[in-house]
């Protein structure tokens, strides 16, 4: 079947860029993208492009010239629903934070209402495409509610995680290592539905890089790559802890080790934390559906990249504490990177977040500068721990638009996302308008500690 029309429920980091890229490569077909969030949708339709709700290189461009062409955002979810061959749920998968499974399972309460709403409004026969990161076995929960409307429209449904990473979202669309689709390549229904999404890709992406799979296998591939991912970052954190105690660089290290073809030099970079949407919740989701099933050993298994992850963050923010005399009460200490990494201005389980919690816990006066988040991000961020009252957040923590402000008369900077402009900072001035000592604290293995130390700094690094 030639797909003509898609619907995308969720423009998110996901469904925006995803979708952009679609109608990008694929002009013949309409691509609506729908959300219940009307600031979200009004700031995709946004005139001035540059104002698109969420900033990745090269993003405004790809939806500037798609825009009103083939590519549309819209709140109107039914009637993109009524329209659409082919229905694509992206939206969030969070962790539950109530009832069974509280903290760890995956929150599917969106991904039923979509699949309700669909199942309400649809007339004629629809492909529903999980892009969601999900659960393996979703897709038949999905099919129980789908197939009991009784109003005799039939639903295929496929498998269809994203690789993307926030910061590359575009240049991993455009050239991805795979895409993967699951569907029920035993039917014929099945098989129809599968190569009509295999078409859709094969626009602009060589087939055989197009990877097609039973669905469990597709659904549960998705949770295994992130948590193979997460799982080297929290192996190379681990081994920075023992570089620090032994006088190894664990730089060193990664790059000796990465050069084996068989480990390979990537994620392979220590940091004070992985952060994201991502890792930790799919992490969870796996170590709860194995708990689920009774596989303990294997649960327990996973768990540990979590706690070596928490652990990381903390002993990133116990060692300023230490390094500034055992106290940081009443310090002032600026913060530079607020978003999960570079080039994204998402901050969903930054480590920043947990590093400034620590920090406002031991009375520290904290100053946030991030080049792409807002400030109302930042105490949204602080306020959903409900470690303190908002007020004293808003007291405590002062976000400022320039690194220098940041800088300015504070014991210690922390570098807590690795953003390019701050290698080119000017750190001579910087240091003369710092107290002294002035202490540096490099989460990113980001900076020259011998330029550091000669303009003199006390310079610590992860790892080193
Ligand atoms: P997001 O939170 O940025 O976007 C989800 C959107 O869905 C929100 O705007 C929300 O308002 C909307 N939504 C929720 N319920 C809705 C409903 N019933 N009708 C209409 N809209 C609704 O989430 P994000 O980051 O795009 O993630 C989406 C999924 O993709 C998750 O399952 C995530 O695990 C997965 N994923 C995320 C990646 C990332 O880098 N952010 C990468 C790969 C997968």
């Amino acid at each position: 079947m030639k797909i003509k029309n898609i619907c995308c429920i969720g423009a998110g980091y996901v469904g925006g860029p995803t979708m952009a890229v679609i109608a990008q490569k694929c002009p013949e077909i309409n691509v609506t993208v729908v959300d219940i969030n009307e600031n979200r949708i009004a700031a995709w339709n946004d005139e001035d492009v540059n104002n698109i709700p969420i900033y990745e290189p090269g993003l405004s461009e790809i939806v500037a010239e798609a825009r009103d062409r083939n590519l549309f955002f819209s709140t109107d979810v039914d009637e993109a629903i009524d329209k659409a061959d082919m229905i694509f749920i992206s939206v969030n998968t969070p962790t539950k934070t109530y009832g069974i499974g509280k903290g760890m399972a995956a929150d599917l309460k969106f991904i039923e209402l979509c699949a309700r709403q669909i199942a309400r409004v649809a007339k004629s026969d629809k492909i529903v495409v999980e892009k969601s990161t999900l659960p393996v076995r979703t897709a038949q929960a999905l099919k129980n509610i789908l197939e009991n409307t009784g109003n005799g429209v039939n639903f295929q449904i496929l498998s269809n995680p994203e690789f993307l990473a926030e910061g590359t979202a575009v240049d991993d669309l455009l050239n991805p290592d795979r895409v993967l689709i699951g569907g029920d390549i035993d039917s014929t229904e099945g098989k129809e539905a599968v190569s009509s999404l295999v078409e859709i890709y094969a626009n602009w992406i060589p087939k055989e890089r197009i990877l097609t799979t039973n669905v469990w296998s597709s659904e549960l591939s998705k949770l295994t790559a992130n948590a193979f991912l997460a799982q080297r970052v929290s192996s190379i954190n681990a081994m920075s802890e023992l570089c620090e105690k032994t006088g190894a660089d664990v730089n060193e290290v990664a790059k000796a080790v990465g050069m084996d073809s068989r480990i390979g030099s990537k994620f392979l970079k220590s940091s004070v934390g992985f952060g994201g949407s991502c890792f930790q919740k799919d992490i969870l989701n796996l170590v709860y559906i194995s708990k689920s099933l009774g596989l303990n050993e294997v649960a327990d298994y996973w768990e540990q990249v979590i706690l070596m992850n928490d652990h990381q963050k903390r002993r990133f923010a116990a060692n300023i504490v230490k390094t500034l005399f055992n106290t940081v009460s009443g310090k002032k200490i600026g913060v530079l990177g607020w978003a999960f990494k570079k080039d994204t201005n998402d901050t969903r389980e930054s480590a920043a977040i947990y590093v400034t919690d620590y920090l406002l816990n031991e009375q520290a006066e904290i100053t946030v500068y991030d080049p792409k988040v807002k400030a109302e991000q930042v105490y949204a961020d602080l306020d959903y721990l409900n470690s303190r009252p908002e007020e004293e957040n808003r007291k405590r923590v002062k976000v400022v638009n320039s690194p220098y402000e940041a800088g300015d008369k504070a014991h210690a900077v922390a570098v807590l996302t690795e953003w390019d402009e701050f290698v080119e900072l000017n750190w001579d001035d910087i240091y003369k308008n710092m107290l002294k000592p002035a202490f540096l604290f490099d989460g990113r293995r980001l900076l020259d500690r011998k330029e550091k130390e000669k303009i003199g700094f006390e310079f610590y690094a992860i790892g080193n």
